[in-house]
């Protein structure tokens, strides 16, 4: 099996690196040459981490790296089984790509789209195929969550969830829930109001960083405090989810503070731009 991986930022090079990881051949599109040499030595970094600790041996991740091919020709997808698009979180950006991705990837058993956010029905509209597209939203960081949400837009088949169901759990021993086509499907609907209204109670002055995040640490047992944890997300994306969310539910609880879009106009996104509410050297 060969699957296209469209956008090699955080999520996309996670996903590519777990399907090279189960043994499937992945061909990786990004936007330009840099992007594409930071993609790969992303995933390099991560099973040379996986190699460390003594998760995955050193000729299995010979073996990952050879599956792995990594380009900036969108024509290079040509053949493959099914696409998986994780590019940047804008709507227009994505519906192009789909558009594209029909024309290219006929016989293609899906197209999904890791959208924290984005309609699936919109994206699936741009196609000739509808019924062939759905929401596969997987977690941060991909190689270590195993939760894919399966989102069935209104005109997904049943062939084409039981199709992305099977390839996520039995190739990619993933663990999957299925959502609707609503915005911030199960997880971010829940997930991303908190993470707000935390950053609305640091910019408050309520509370330190440290003090709010070490809160959730150490008194609710979260892995991480929920500030640490928006800039492992990416404040970008955490802003376009709230939007979306904000733009289908008008829940006052999902309007992005002042703050948090100070920041992303600052350009300060969290950890991949090496600022955002803690510093990364
Ligand atoms: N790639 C591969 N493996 C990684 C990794 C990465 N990027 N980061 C951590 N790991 C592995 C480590 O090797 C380690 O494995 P072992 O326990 O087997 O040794 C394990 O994960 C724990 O790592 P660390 O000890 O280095 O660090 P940690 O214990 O602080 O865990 C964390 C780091 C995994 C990120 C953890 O803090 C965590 O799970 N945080 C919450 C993440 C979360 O909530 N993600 C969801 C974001 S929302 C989303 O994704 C949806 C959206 O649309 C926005
Ligand atoms: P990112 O900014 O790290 O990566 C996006 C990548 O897409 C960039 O490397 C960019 O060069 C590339 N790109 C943009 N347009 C492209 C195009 N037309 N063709 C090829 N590559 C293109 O973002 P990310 O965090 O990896 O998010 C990607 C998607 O995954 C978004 O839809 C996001 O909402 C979703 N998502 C993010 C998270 C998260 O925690 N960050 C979790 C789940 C889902």
């Amino acid at each position: 099996m060969r699957v296209g991986v469209v956008g090699g930022g955080l999520m996309g090079s996670g996903i590519a690196e777990v399907c090279a990881r189960s043994g499937i051949d992945v061909t990786v599109v990004e936007a330009d040459q840099e992007r594409a040499d930071a993609a790969r030595a992303s995933v390099e970094r991560s099973l040379a981490r996986a190699v460390r600790a003594g998760k995955l041996p050193e000729d299995e991740q010979a073996a990952a790296l050879e599956r792995l091919v990594v380009t900036t020709r969108l024509s290079d997808l040509d053949g493959a089984d099914a696409a998986i698009e994780a590019i940047v979180e804008s709507e227009p950006a994505k519906r192009e790509l789909f558009h594209a991705l029909d024309r290219l990837l006929p016989d293609a058993r899906f197209l999904a789209s890791n959208t924290s956010s984005v309609p699936i029905m919109k994206l699936a509209a741009e196609t000739s195929r509808p019924e062939r597209v759905l929401g596969m939203h997987f977690f941060n960081p991909v190689p270590v969550l195993q939760l894919v949400e399966i989102v069935r837009s209104i005109m997904t088949s049943q062939e084409t969830i039981d199709e992305a169901r099977g390839f996520a759990e039995e190739r990619l021993g993933k663990r999957c829930i299925e959502a609707k086509d609503r915005a911030g499907f199960v997880v971010n609907a829940l997930l991303v109001p908190f993470i707000l209204s935390a950053i609305r109670m640091y910019e408050s002055g309520f509370a330190s960083r440290e003090d709010i995040d070490q809160g959730m640490v150490l008194g609710a047992a979260h892995p991480m405090g929920p500030l640490a944890l928006a800039d492992l997300v990416g404040l970008d994306t955490l802003l376009f989810v709230s939007q979306s969310l904000h733009r289908e539910f008008r829940d006052p609880a999902s309007v992005s503070p002042a703050l948090l879009n100070r920041m992303v106009e600052a350009g300060l996104l969290g950890r991949k731009s090496g600022q955002g509410f803690y510093e990364y050297p």
